[in-house]
């Protein structure tokens, strides 16, 4: 009688027990992935500080980077409208030349592309910027060393027939030259290419001197 008792406590405990466990699994506190990504955030921005040209406010993104690393994180590709979106904003940005006048000095685009300096901590606020273009193109045929993570830009202009900079059929090569220097995501929504004029990484005048590079037969990358 007794042992009967006693194996009616002992399932009762077990299953008491049990229950008491499978409570504490659903229990479980909830995370949103918005409560992840709004911790991670704040513990990446609780680990910087401001210092020199380098702001703590460079970790806010845009929408349309957002959109991109999101794509990136999750492999979820983003669909033609949404990258047609994000193309359409990003060319609103784009600031046309003041002066109507595209153009610089080749010789000072060169020594830009091939300036990597600029935009950390040990440099003032304000000062002006490298355009380390050579870091990921090819451009003139004498540098051997460059980066390869975008297309060889030797010969940009020469095969894109622009034979002269004021002529009218020229015209097209270089808005879209001025445009994808200035926000280069208003041509390739989730480009990987620095956006110079949008981001004030490099000023007007700076890119006048990259489009001659570019795009004057005259220039190292057209000869
Ligand atoms: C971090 C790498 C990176 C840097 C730095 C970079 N680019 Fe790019 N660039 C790319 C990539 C990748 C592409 C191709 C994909 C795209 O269009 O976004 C590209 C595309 C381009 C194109 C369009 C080419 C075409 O055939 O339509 C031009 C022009 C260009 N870059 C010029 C420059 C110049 C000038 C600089 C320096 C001021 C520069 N890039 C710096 C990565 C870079």
């Amino acid at each position: 009688m007794r042992s009967v008792f006693v194996k009616t406590i002992g399932s009762f405990l077990a299953f008491f027990f049990m229950c008491l466990l499978s409570a504490c699994v659903s229990m479980q506190p909830e995370f949103s992935s918005k409560d992840l990504e709004r911790w991670t955030q704040d513990v990446l921005k609780g680990s910087f500080r401001d210092e020199k040209a380098v702001k703590v406010s460079i970790l806010e993104q845009d929408a349309s980077n957002a959109a991109c690393s999101t794509s990136q994180a999750t492999g979820v590709a983003l669909s033609d409208q949404r990258k047609q979106e994000i193309e359409a904003e990003n060319l609103k940005t784009v600031q046309a030349p003041k002066d109507g006048q595209y153009f610089g000095d080749y010789k000072l685009g060169e020594a830009l592309a091939q300036d990597g300096r600029g935009l950390t901590w040990s440099d003032a606020a304000g000062q002006s910027n490298g355009g380390q273009c050579y870091n990921c193109h090819q451009l003139s045929a004498t540098e051997l060393s460059y980066g390869t993570l975008g297309p060889s830009l030797y010969q940009y202009g020469k095969v894109r027939g622009v034979t002269n900079l004021s002529s009218e059929v020229s015209q097209p090569v270089i808005q879209y030259t001025w445009a994808k220097l200035w926000n280069s995501k208003s041509f390739n929504a989730c480009s990987a290419m620095p956006r110079y004029g949008h981001h004030r990484i490099l000023n007007e005048g700076q890119i006048k001197h990259l489009m001659s590079l570019l795009l004057d037969p005259q220039s190292p990358v057209n000869r």
